[in-house]
Parts: structure tokens; C-alpha cells; sequence
């Protein structure tokens, strides 16, 4: 069986590292907002080529609190993607704003700069883009457009670490560059954990506050704050594998140049562009029979995943939140499939995948 994903395995080369790291932390008595934190916050901004990093619990944090630092008018609309995970929206909403949905281009799986003008109103006050799967947005063009008419942008880099368009690092376009940690993304922690990169002091400072109550001084409390600190045991975790990222984003991309040059032609496969550096978090094909075919794969020893099998706007969750149609989110999530393709999987795991694709019986090869 090839499985999607194994977490045992992909953490399998840093292993001993990963528990002298934990017996570190264990050993130093010392488990919140330390030197681990720290080292990390300045390591993980140097990585992404930004100034600060503010370390946070989890992705999810990371975009609620950099919404609340821009202190944007209650009910402010923002503009996001209709087909991003769930997380970017909620925190519109957590944050007090209005999310706004934005079709994307369906090849790209991304947030359409063109659709942008047509959502815009006099409350828009940010645009929220997510790097879906690893690719970055067109972020020259959304960013020209969020300058022409005033908007702070933040950037969703839950699945894009490392990811460029044009050279530039995704994080550091709009103010704020969100992360996630959660285990399966390509810089993942042993755990829940989150960062936020920017280039703006104060609003690094004010996130200092907001994720520790509110407070840079021990019972001084100067903001609303929340409890949503990165603590030293996942910061330790992650400046191990954080050397080693960029081996496992190659690893990634040679994998998917096995997919490129092996799936079948009738498969629709990621797009991919000059001027995007695509970091593969995911590769996502789309068909027409993805249940269908996803069922066949798995009789077959393949495992997928659908990201996502339900668009953000039919979730019980948003009713009266999000309304409207969206029927490019619709089609990409009743046809996406992705295929494995992790730092624990090798090349030979990924040819077969591509066997099993090239005896794919025809009434299962529809594209989308
Ligand atoms: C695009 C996107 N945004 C936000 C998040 C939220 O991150 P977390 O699970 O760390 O809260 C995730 C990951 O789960 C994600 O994929």
C-alpha cells in the first residue's frame, strides 16, 4: 500500500535529532517563551528572507491575530478566496470582518487578481490571499491592485513555505505572512504551532502583545490579547527541521517531476509557471470521476486525499455568512484528488503511482 502520507516516516531522517532536541527542552526547565522561541523567531525570519517572526500556536492564530493588529474598523470587508480552507475565513470572521468571497482561477487553484475589482466595496479594508498547495498567488498584480485602492494585504502561507513568485518569498508581499506548522505541512512541527512574518516593527510589536494577553510585562495587560504563544519544545522541533526545509522541498519537487513526466496525458495536472517556484505541499489533479477514481486507486494500493471535499460557502458553519453562487469553488471541490507525494515517500513510490495511472480502465479517465 502506498499511503498518502506517514508522518513516522517523513520525520524519520531527523529523528535523533528530534529527541535530543526534546530532552533539551525537557532538561532546561524552562517550557514557554524562551531561547527556543526565540532562535527560532530570528532562524524562521531569516529564512523568509522577512524581518520579524512572531511565533504563535497555530496557523489559525497566526491569521486571527495579524486581522486584529491591522485594527481595522468592526466589520470590515475582506476579500479571500471561495475555495481557500476553512481556516482563512474563520478568522475573518473571528476577527470581527466580513469575509467577501473571491473566485479563483481554476487552474491554479488560486485567488484571481482579475475577479478582485468586481467584490471590491467601500468597506473592503485587506485582502486575504492563501498560496494553495504550495503555489504562490500572482501577488505582483494583487498587490498593485490592494496599493491602488488602500488595502493591507495578508498572506496565508499555511501550505507555501519557501514558495516564490518572481523570487519573492510568499510572506513578504502583503504586511503580514501567516504560517501554519500543523504536522503534515512541509515545515511541520510534532504538534500544533504557528509564526507570522512581517517587515513592520510595530506591527510585530503589537503581535508580541496580542498573543500573550495582551502583555509584554508580566501582569500588565495593554490589549485584548489572546493565549496563543509558540511553546519551546515545538520551537525546538522545528529549528531542527527547519535546516532541513529546503532538502525536502527539492525532494518534493523531483517528485512531482515524476509525476509530470509519468502521468498519463489525459490527467489535468498542476499548472506550473515561469515565474512560480512551487513548493508541492500538495499536488492536486482534477477529474470528473474523482470519487470514482479515487475508490479504484485505493483497490489498487494508492491512497488519496480531497482538498477539500466541501467549498467554504456550503459549510453548515457559514450559512448566512457566505452567500452567493461560487461555481469555480464548486468544480474544484468536486474534482480535486491529490496524490501522494511527501518527504517520506520516494521516487520508486511515486512510479508506481504512475503505473497505476496507466491502467486506469478509460470509463475512469475523465478530465474535469
Ligand atoms: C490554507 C490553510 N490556512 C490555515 C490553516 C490553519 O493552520 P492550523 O491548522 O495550524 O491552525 C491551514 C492548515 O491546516 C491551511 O491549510
Amino acid at each position: 500500500m502506498i499511503e498518502y502520507e506517514s508522518l513516522a516516516k517523513s520525520n524519520q531522517a531527523v529523528m535523533e535529532k528530534l529527541e535530543a532536541a526534546a530532552s533539551r527542552v525537557l532538561r532546561s526547565g524552562w517550557y514557554i517563551l524562551g531561547s527556543e522561541v526565540s532562535s527560532f523567531e530570528a532562524e524562521f525570519a531569516s529564512y523568509c528572507e522577512s524581518t520579524h517572526c512572531i511565533g504563535v500556536a497555530n496557523g489559525l492564530d497566526a491569521l486571527i491575530l495579524s486581522i486584529e493588529a491591522l485594527d481595522l474598523p468592526r466589520e470590515s470587508d475582506v476579500l479571500v478566496a471561495s475555495n481557500t480552507y476553512i481556516a482563512t475565513i474563520l478568522a475573518i470572521v473571528r476577527a470581527g470582518h466580513r469575509p467577501v468571497l473571491v473566485e479563483p482561477e481554476l487552474e491554479t487553484f488560486n485567488i484571481d487578481p482579475e475577479r478582485l475589482a468586481g467584490a471590491i466595496t467601500p468597506r473592503t479594508k485587506a485582502v486575504c490571499v492563501t498560496h494553495l498547495f504550495g503555489k504562490s498567488c500572482r501577488m505582483p498584480e494583487v498587490t498593485a491592485f490592494a496599493e491602488a485602492h488602500g488595502l493591507h494585504v495578508i498572506e496565508d502561507c499555511a501550505q507555501s513555505h519557501g514558495a516564490r513568485y518572481d523570487g519573492k518569498l510568499t510572506g513578504t508581499f502583503g504586511i503580514a505572512g501567516c504560517f501554519s506548522f500543523y504536522p503534515t505541512k512541509n515545515l511541520g512541527a510534532i504538534g500544533d504551532a504557528g509564526a507570522i512574518v512581517t517587515h513592520d516593527e510595530a506591527f510585530a510589536d503589537r503581535l508580541r502583545y496580542l498573543r500573550n494577553y495582551g502583555s509584554k510585562k508580566k501582569y500588565e495587560n495593554a490589549y485584548l490579547g489572546l493565549n496563543s504563544r509558540l511553546d519551546e519544545m515545538q520551537a525546538a522541533f522545528l529549528r531542527v527541521k527547519l535546516e532541513h526545509l529546503d532538502e525536502v522541498t527539492a525532494h518534493k519537487r523531483a517528485l512531482a517531476d515524476i509525476y509530470f513526466e509519468n502521468l498519463p496525458d489525459w490527467v489535468l495536472k498542476p499548472v506550473r509557471r515561469a515565474a512560480e517556484h512551487d513548493v508541492f505541499h500538495i499536488f492536486g489533479i482534477r477529474t470528473t470521476q474523482r470519487d470514482a477514481l479515487r475508490q479504484w486507486l485505493l483497490e489498487q494500493g494508492v491512497k488519496t486525499e480531497v482538498h477539500y471535499p466541501i467549498a467554504p460557502h456550503r459549510q453548515r458553519a457559514m450559512q448566512g455568512i457566505l452567500t452567493g453562487d461560487y461555481p469555480i469553488a464548486d468544480e474544484l471541490h468536486a474534482t480535486e484528488l491529490s496524490l501522494p507525494i511527501s518527504a517520506g515517500h520516494e521516487p520508486h513510490d511515486i512510479c508506481r503511482v504512475c503505473e497505476v495511472f496507466a491502467a486506469i480502465p478509460a470509463a475512469l479517465r475523465a478530465t474535469a
